[in-house]
């Protein structure tokens, strides 16, 4: 199946690590003439449910068992964004259950997080990419309108964008993990933090410290918004 543009394929005009984070440019509106991008902008779970289930809007369509649209508390504090269902992701429906999935959920409980209690978990990509290939561009462009309207859905109070592609999805910016960790950057109005993902961190355990740097940090920019708001 081709890419008909059905969306609109986002430029990348800036290198987030190089820019401050309160300035990093949020991902632009749905352009006007985009009427999947604004049917999508008002659906409901369910709706959203049947449509990402249901989605043919791109080739990742082709060879997956099934979509993988999310797992957790809709009304989550906190949102984790990875990215893309894996095998056994594609297997269950559901993410990160898998060996990341393992560590995601270690990595949660360090911070006495719990899969579904004011926690969700969501991907870029709602499909399973052949091979657990990085997702292309125009397939995290064909997959965003659902992710945004998860968010907008969901309301969380911090996001948190594991690894390059869902970084650069959220931020509509290229982005380099390493450099952007530790840093708060704003996807619109939400703040968002940069950490490894867990897959990369089972290949590279020296940099599980960082990645406990920076859920630390996350703790402790929503520990700062939770006191402001009292
Ligand atoms: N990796 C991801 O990014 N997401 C999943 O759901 C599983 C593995």
């Amino acid at each position: 199946m081709g890419l008909a543009p059905l969306w609109r394929q986002r430029d990348k005009p800036v290198i987030a690590a190089q820019v401050p984070a309160e300035t990093a440019p949020s991902p632009a509106a749905a352009p006007a003439g985009d009427a999947r991008a604004l049917r999508i902008a008002a659906m409901g779970w369910d709706e959203l449910k049947t449509a990402v289930a249901e989605c043919r809007d791109c080739r990742l369509c082709e060879q997956r068992k099934q979509a993988v649209l999310g797992v957790g508390d809709i009304e989550a504090d906190w949102l984790f964004v990875g990215e893309g269902p894996g095998a056994e992701e594609d297997e269950k429906g559901e993410p990160f259950v898998g060996q990341a999935g393992r560590l995601l959920d270690a990595m949660l409980a360090a911070i006495d997080l719990q899969r579904g209690k004011k926690v969700y978990i969501g991907n870029a990509v709602k499909c399973r990419p052949p091979g657990n290939r990085t997702p292309e561009a125009e397939e995290t462009a064909a997959c965003f309108p659902y992710l945004q309207r998860q968010i907008e859905l969901i309301r969380p109070k911090l996001i948190v964008a594991l690894g390059k592609p869902a970084a650069e999805t959220l931020l509509d910016a290229e982005v380099k993990v390493g450099a952007s960790r530790g840093r708060l950057f704003d996807y619109r109005g939400i703040p968002l933090i940069v950490t490894y993902h867990p897959a990369y961190l089972l290949r590279n355990l020296t940099d599980k410290a960082k990645a406990w740097e920076d859920l630390c940090f996350a703790r402790r920019t929503l520990q700062g918004l939770n006191d402001v708001a009292r």
